[in-house]
């Protein structure tokens, strides 16, 4: 990787989703740009080998990434660890809420368990850690910023993905409110939507698909840099760094689509 700067020394963060995929990649590049992180996660050995990881190299990561275990889709979970996280830091100036669930079902076989489950883990657990953050991040001098992740299935046609594309799409439409209702305060809300990220999402993708899955519906859902492979974590970790950085200073309310192009 390039020399990276120090745009983010003296902000604390908190990013969700941090055991595994992009938003280890988010943590770890966060704190290489000089963030004090809290990396979250449900899954604890993901957390452990993020600490491991960050403590193996001093030198990139300073010591700037602290772990916790959360379920963003439990309230008390939540309110606990993003409450330790502001203490231990002192203050909040980002949040990215990376975590999800992806599962793929013909709609008329979703069960209602598995529709409420996507839906309170990906949009619930979303809305929980960022009210529970909202009180630290309008008191960030810097003007604190919500990175959410929605998704290219909330814009385009994904087979399979009717919840998943359905939470997704409420994410950005929260966003969209959160922006509005705390410009005045200096918060900036923004969503990411990535697409053909090779991550443990997109590799149990396949298996987590209707048995008589029609291929040729995801024609269309394929990048076209790279020649048809995938894009890795680190290309959206960069994009998510720039918007919580003063270098995303006027970028609030929308979404930025990070593809390969997939949907040019
Ligand atoms: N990979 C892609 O191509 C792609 C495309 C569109 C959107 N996204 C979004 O990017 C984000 C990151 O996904 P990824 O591809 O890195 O997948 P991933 O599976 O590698 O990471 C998701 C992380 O969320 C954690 N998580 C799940 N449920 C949780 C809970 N209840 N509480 C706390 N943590 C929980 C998982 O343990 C995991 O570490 C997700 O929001 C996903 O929907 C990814």
């Amino acid at each position: 990787m390039h020399t990276l700067t120090d745009r983010l020394a003296g902000r604390a963060a908190v990013v969700t989703g941090a055991g595994s995929g992009i938003g280890r990649a988010t943590a770890l590049r966060l704190a290489a740009e000089g963030a004090a992180v809290t990396a979250l996660d449900v899954v604890p050995a993901s957390l452990e080998s993020l600490a491991a990881e960050a403590a193996a190299d001093a030198a990139a990561y300073g010591g700037r990434v602290r772990t916790a275990p959360v379920d963003i889709a439990d309230e008390g979970s939540v309110v606990e660890a993003v409450g330790a996280a502001v203490a231990a830091h002192g203050r909040l100036d980002a949040l990215v809420n990376a975590a999800a669930i992806h599962y793929g079902d013909h709609t008329h076989a979703t069960t209602l368990e598995r529709w409420n489950r996507i839906l309170t883990v990906n949009l619930t657990g979303t809305f929980l850690v960022t009210r529970e953050a909202l009180p630290a991040l309008l008191e960030s001098p810097h003007g604190g910023v919500v990175v959410n992740f929605s998704s290219t299935s909330a814009f385009f046609a994904h087979p399979y993905m009717a919840a998943y594309s359905a939470s997704k799409g409420a994410i950005m439409s929260f966003t969209h409110a959160l922006a509005l209702e705390y410009a005045d305060r200096g918060l900036r809300a923004v969503s990411v939507v990535p697409g053909g990220v090779e991550t443990p999402i997109t590799g149990q993708t396949p298996a987590n698909l209707p048995a008589d899955v029609d291929w040729d519906k995801f024609a269309k859902l394929m990048p076209v840099l790279g020649r048809g492979t995938f894009g890795g974590p680190d290309d959206v970790a960069g994009v998510v760094a720039m918007l919580v950085s003063d270098d995303g200073r006027y970028v609030t309310g929308t979404e930025i689509r990070i593809d390969g192009g997939t949907h040019m």
